[in-house]
């Protein structure tokens, strides 16, 4: 059996991909300082598959944390998700996320170097093509930090791919995200954002359950067919299940470097139509002005992963305003009352 660190487990995406690396029969283990999750995610995981996650309160930033991990058990691959997310909050506190996420990185890999473990999927975002060249997004695009927290992305898929070229022995997956959105279908796990949510999934759930009075609808004026941005949304199922096809595909040494997205655009307002039909209300909005940073439209070509890891998105849009509504209902306040 093959264990597999995952840091960052607890989190939205990476209690998803525990969960799947369970079912999947690895054995997992888990690295968090809970600074964005709660060790119940890591609970509903066990219920849902009858298997455990061991689980390690600490910090990347911490190579006593880290080495000890690798001495108490035999790891043979690192999937890498922990790290600050928020894009507002980046602006606002860049010191925090180059030493979370970069140098976070840099104690990561040094302490994978002492183990002697060589192989790792590191988390990155659409948001390193900056604002899109061409549509849709091929792996090859141009690249560019818009925001402290895409330098953050850009910096450290550089610093694995300086590492691997110095060391040819290194397994790198870079793996870049479109949107993910939704939850497990048992409603168990989902996503739990602290405070207002800055994206567009989460905030209409909260205005779905009357947390939040209405969506404000950020432009409607973008050259897109009504006007509001598209993106690729993608459910979570999905992109944890690409995970484990990168683990299984890229068997040999090299950088790999591959979209998880769907390939398929839909505008703000289709998904707030979808949600409606998800959850059976009106959701009340408003169009206002067009948020900064913001581009018209942003989805991947998702050949690379079909052809690579013969992977591609199953679920539909339906899929994830179903799932995402059914995780609000079952938890208006996320894990908190849990912690
Ligand atoms: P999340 O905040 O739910 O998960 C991140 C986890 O990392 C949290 O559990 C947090 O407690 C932990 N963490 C943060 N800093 C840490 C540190 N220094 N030491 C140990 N643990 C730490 O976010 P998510 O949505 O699950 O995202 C996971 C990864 O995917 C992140 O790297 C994120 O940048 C990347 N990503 C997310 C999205 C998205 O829209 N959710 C899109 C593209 C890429
Ligand atoms: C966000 C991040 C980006 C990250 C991506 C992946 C920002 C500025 N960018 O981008 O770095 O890679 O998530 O998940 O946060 N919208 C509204 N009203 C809202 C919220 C959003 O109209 O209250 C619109 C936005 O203008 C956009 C769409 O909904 O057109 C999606 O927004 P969001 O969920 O924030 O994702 P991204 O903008 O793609």
């Amino acid at each position: 059996m093959e264990n597999i660190l995952v840091t960052g487990g607890t989190g939205y995406i990476g209690s998803h991909t525990v969960l799947e690396l369970l079912n999947g029969g690895y054995g997992v283990v888990v690295l968090d300082n809970l600074c964005n999750s709660s060790e119940e995610s890591l609970e509903r995981v066990k219920r849902l598959t009858g298997k455990d996650a061991k689980f390690y309160k600490g910090d990347i930033r911490n190579a006593a944390d880290l080495d000890g991990i690798f001495k108490e058990n035999k790891i043979d691959a690192v999937i890498h998700f922990a790290g600050l997310k928020a894009v507002g909050e980046s602006v606002r506190l860049p010191l925090a996320y180059y030493d979370n996420n970069v140098t976070g990185t840099l104690v990561l890999l040094e302490s994978m170097k002492r183990a002697g473990v060589h192989k790792i999927i590191f988390s990155s975002s659409a948001t390193v093509y900056g604002v899109p060249e061409r549509l849709p997004l091929t792996e090859d695009c141009a690249l560019s930090a818009i925001n402290p927290y895409g330098a953050t992305k850009l910096v450290i898929e550089g610093i694995l791919t300086d590492l691997q070229r110095a060391e040819p022995d290194w397994n790198v997956m870079l793996l870049r995200y479109f949107n993910p959105v939704g939850a497990h279908e048992s409603g168990e796990i989902g996503e739990d954002p602290k405070g207002i949510p800055n994206n567009l999934m989460p905030f209409i759930a909260q205005v779905a359950a009357g947390r939040r009075e209405k969506l404000l609808v950020y432009g409607n004026d973008y050259p897109t067919p009504d006007g509001t941005g598209v993106r690729d949304y993608i459910h979570v199922v999905d992109l944890a299940k690409g995970h484990v096809a990168a683990l299984k595909g890229y068997k040999d040494p090299g950088v790999h470097i591959c979209n998880l997205g769907t390939g398929k655009g839909y505008s703000v307002l289709e998904m707030v139509h979808a949600f409606e039909r998800a959850c059976g209300k009106k959701i009340p909005y408003e169009i206002v002005g067009r948020r900064a940073g913001d581009a018209a439209a942003c989805y991947a070509s998702a050949q690379k992963a079909f052809d690579d890891l013969g992977w591609k998105a199953e679920l539909g849009i339906d899929e994830m305003c179903s799932s995402a509504w059914k995780w609000q209902k079952n938890n208006p306040d996320g894990y908190a009352k849990h912690n």
